[in-house]
Order: structure tokens, then C-alpha cells, then sequence
């Protein structure tokens, strides 16, 4: 026999049935926690798969109301919106983002005057309305910064007349926070929110997001703005700036292969952390369920589980709905 008297200290007994590990279970994932995105086009009565998202919709603004009505009754109140842009209507300057019967604002007055009660956040970036496919103005091959403010300010101002409760810049230009907060507070919108994607990086993993809203890069890459994958004090340098901005979430972008990230600047602020469980990692999930690789509700769970267990206070991700439809969480 191992001699054991000595060991006062045997964790498993905090294991030992279901009751007592959930009375021990550090961190919970609600419905209150989610933020659903969703991508809208034009039309009546379409729906249309994104192919390399299984289960997740382009929807028309008839059937974007329909989707948010059913998440609505699943306890699920918070949507990110993204318009698919047609080709004709994209130019330099993503002049189409603040035309006011552009699909992007119909679509969130359509949502605030049928819900009033769902909260709605915005994506302010150019790359779905530029002929460029980049997050700001180019010129000569360069992205130019504080020109591309202008631009998010007329956006983020047309989003919060049109009723947004939460305005997210993804575009990742200096001082943008600020500027965006000013022309806010300037127009008398003192209470729509900013919540800022403060370190958002270069990824390989927005490919199934830029398929579903044909907003690719026509040439380039997004690395003067977005950051360098290795780097970890940047995104300090970004989440403070934001902070002292004004902004009111700071996100951190990708979620799984950045939880090093999510946690850093949990314990740098006081503000609610903010995580997106981007378009490729749920690619990568599904295609292993798919090909019965994995064990869908616990590979799922998982993953959201190990967002919060990092700091993030609320996690932006596709799978929001299907969740809460089969009581995962
Ligand atoms: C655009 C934007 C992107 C995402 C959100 N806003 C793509 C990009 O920066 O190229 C990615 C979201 C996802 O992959 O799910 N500014």
C-alpha cells in the first residue's frame, strides 16, 4: 500500500458527483453573456448559407427581423450586424456606409422599431462599402489614418441616428475611440456606447467572414493596422489608449488563440472585457463536428467556458443561438 495519511489534500473530492461539481464551478456562460452577429443582404425573403459557415445566414431584412424574433424569445437580446454589400455601391471613401437608405441603416431601424428591447451594436469599418476591400481610405498603397476618421465618425453618427445601442469600431485606425466619441457626444448621442476593438489582430481566421460578405482585400493585407499576431504588450499600449478615450468595452480579437490576451487586459482594467469567437474558429469547430471529429455540445461549451474563464465579461460568437435552442447553456 502507498502511504497516504499524510495527504490532506485530495482535490478529487471536489469532483466526486455532479452536484458537488457544480457547486464548485468557478465560471458560467449565460445568455446574457452573447452577442450574436448576424449578416444581412438584400432583398425579400432570402437566406442564404455561408458556405464555409455551416448553420450560419446571410438573412434580407424580412428575415433578419424573423431570426432576431426567435433569439429574442431564447433569451438572447444582443446582435452585431453586418451588411453584404453589393459590388456597384462600394467605392474609395465607403460613401454607402452613411447613405441613409443604405441595407446597413434600414436594417437597424427595422430591427430598433420591431425590438425595441434587443440591444443592437454596429460595426463601424469601411472594408464591407470600399471598392479598396480595406478598413480605411487608400492612396499610393497606404492606408491613410486620420483621413479614415472622418469617414467612421459619419458612419458611427448615421448608426447611432438610426438607433444603435452599442457602436463597434473594427477598423483598428488610431485614435478612432476618441473621434467617434466627440462627433457622439457633439450630436447629443451622450448615450450610445462605444465598444471598442482594442486589440484586434492580423488573422488567418476572418477568412470564412470576409467570404460571407465578399469584403476581401483586392490586394494586400490588413498588417499596418491590424496586429502582429506575436505580440502581447501592444495590445496593452491599445486597450489603454481606448480606455482613455472613452470607450466603454474593450475587445480582443480572435478569442481562442489569444486567451493570453483576453486575460492581460482583464487584469489592466476595470472596464468589462470583450471577446470575439471569430468566423474561423467556427468554421474549424463545425468541420471537425462535421466530420465526426468531435463531440459538438462539449467542443462548443468548451470553448465559450474557456473565453470567460480568461475575463472576457462577454463573448460575441455564431454559436449564441444554437446554444441556447439546445439548452448547452
Ligand atoms: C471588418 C471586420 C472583420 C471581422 C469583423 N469586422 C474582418 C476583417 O477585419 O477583415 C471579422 C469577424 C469574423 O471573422 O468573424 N472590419
Amino acid at each position: 500500500m502507498v502511504q497516504t495519511k499524510k495527504m490532506l489534500q485530495r482535490p478529487r473530492r471536489n469532483r466526486k458527483s455532479e452536484v458537488i461539481r457544480q457547486m464548485v464551478q468557478e465560471t458560467h456562460v449565460s445568455a446574457a453573456n452573447l452577442i450574436f452577429p448576424l449578416f444581412i443582404i438584400e432583398g425579400e425573403n432570402q437566406k442564404s448559407e455561408v458556405s464555409s459557415m455551416p448553420g450560419i445566414y446571410r438573412y434580407s431584412i424580412d428575415n433578419l427581423l424573423r431570426e432576431v424574433e426567435s433569439c429574442l424569445k431564447l433569451g438572447l437580446n444582443s446582435f452585431d450586424l453586418f451588411p453584404n454589400i453589393d459590388e456597384a455601391l462600394k467605392d474609395k471613401y465607403a460613401t454607402e456606409s452613411y447613405r441613409d437608405e443604405s441595407l446597413y441603416l434600414r436594417a437597424i431601424r427595422a430591427v430598433k422599431k420591431n425590438f425595441p428591447e434587443a440591444c443592437v451594436v454596429t460595426d463601424v469599418a469601411m472594408d464591407p462599402y470600399s471598392s479598396d476591400g480595406h478598413d480605411g481610405i487608400m492612396e499610393n498603397g497606404e492606408i491613410l489614418n486620420d483621413e479614415t476618421l472622418e469617414v467612421l465618425g459619419k458612419m458611427a453618427l448615421a448608426h447611432a441616428q438610426s438607433g444603435a445601442d452599442i457602436i463597434a469600431p473594427s477598423d483598428m485606425m488610431d485614435g478612432r475611440v476618441g473621434y467617434i466619441r466627440k462627433v457622439l457626444d457633439d450630436n447629443k448621442f451622450t448615450n450610445v456606447s462605444i465598444m471598442s476593438y482594442s486589440a484586434k489582430y492580423a488573422s488567418a481566421f476572418y477568412g470564412p467572414f470576409r467570404d460571407a460578405l465578399n469584403s476581401a482585400p483586392k490586394f494586400g493585407d490588413k498588417k499596418t493596422y491590424q496586429m502582429n499576431p506575436a505580440n502581447q504588450g501592444e495590445a496593452l499600449i491599445e486597450a489603454r489608449l481606448d480606455e482613455a478615450e472613452g470607450a466603454d468595452f474593450l475587445m480582443v480579437k480572435p478569442a481562442l488563440p489569444y486567451l493570453d490576451v483576453i486575460k492581460l487586459i482583464k487584469d489592466n482594467t476595470e472596464l468589462p472585457v470583450a471577446a470575439y469567437n471569430v468566423s474561423g474558429e467556427y468554421a474549424m469547430i463545425k468541420a471537425a463536428i462535421q466530420k465526426g471529429w468531435l463531440n459538438e455540445q462539449r467542443a462548443i461549451t468548451e470553448v465559450l467556458t474557456s473565453i470567460r474563464r480568461a475575463g472576457a465579461s462577454v463573448i460575441l460568437t455564431y454559436h449564441a443561438k444554437e446554444v441556447l435552442e439546445n439548452k448547452w447553456i
